[in-house]
């Protein structure tokens, strides 16, 4: 698996007045095999953008954007996507709604798999409730399993912890690092939750707004589980506040 953009530019009509907006202006970026990578800036910097060109529901202006060397045209189930607000369907429940996903792909068939995968996700208990019988948090869970349960080469994540209180959002992000390692498959989540692209990614993309560029992509070398409170942790969330400049006054360089 390799997702290899390349000097990528997308310009949008504005909506209401004449003229363009440049969501994203000239991106390099290469996302290896089983790696997790998060896209990191503040709202309108480009990032669903950027993870919706992944998935093949937009297409570049200009340059262009590849998986495994081949340029995207439209979607793939190799490419799994789990929006920003989940997309559970309303009318089946959280088994079937797995159920379909796996169908309609062809790519898991057995209610016994689909049982490990409520197991995995802790629903297990509500496999048969509708979505609107659910707390926020098994929502978001059961649309996460719904994307993973299609075994994709590649699970492109638009905050897809979002809506939640921070307590369940940290016990979602540990779910969501043993997924991954489960998994091996390749992460790449949009956040604008500094902490949360710390404590979850090996490399961040750091994006600036208006245009949306890459200001830096920094490397997290430390082990997981991580800890929110060590000193390594902390300094990058200050260089880090630093290049999105909520942090000017602070005058040391890290590197981590
Ligand atoms: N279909 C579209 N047509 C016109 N403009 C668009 C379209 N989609 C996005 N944009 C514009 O592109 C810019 C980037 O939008 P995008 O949704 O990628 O931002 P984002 O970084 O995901 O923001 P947020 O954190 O708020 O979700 C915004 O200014 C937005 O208005
Ligand atoms: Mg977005």
């Amino acid at each position: 698996m390799s997702v290899k953009i390349e000097s990528l530019t997308k310009i949008f009509a504005k909506q209401i007045e004449e003229g363009t907006l440049t969501a994203l202006d000239n991106i390099n970026l290469e996302i290896k095999d089983g790696e997790f990578v998060s896209l990191l800036g503040a709202s309108g910097c480009g990032k669903s953008t950027l993870l919706r060109i992944i998935a093949g529901l937009e297409i570049p202006t200009q340059g262009a954007a590849l998986f495994n060397g081949e340029r995207i045209e439209g979607t793939s189930p190799k490419r799994g996507l789990v929006f920003q607000e989940h997309t559970l369907f309303a009318w089946l429940t959280v088994r079937q709604n797995i159920e379909f996903a796996a169908k309609a792909t062809k790519r898991l068939n057995s209610r016994t798999e689909i049982s490990n995968w409520l197991e995995v996700a802790g629903l297990t208990e509500f496999a048969d409730n509708y979505p609107h019988q659910l707390s926020g948090g098994m929502r978001q869970r059961a649309a996460l399993v719904r994307a993973l349960a299609v075994s994709p080469e590649v699970l492109l994540l638009d905050e897809p912890l979002g809506a939640l209180d921070s307590f369940t959002r940290m016990h979602l992000q540990d779910e969501l690092i043993r997924l991954w390692k489960g998994r091996g498959n390749t992460m790449v989540m949009v956040t604008h939750d500094i902490d949360e692209a710390i404590y979850l990614s090996q490399r961040i993309v750091v994006m600036s707004p208006r245009p949306g560029r890459i200001a830096k992509i920094l490397e997290v070398r430390m082990s997981y589980p991580r800890n929110r409170a060590v000193g390594d942790f902390t300094a990058l969330r200050t260089q880090i506040l630093k290049l999105m400049d909520f942090a000017q006054d602070v005058q040391e360089e890290y590197t981590i």
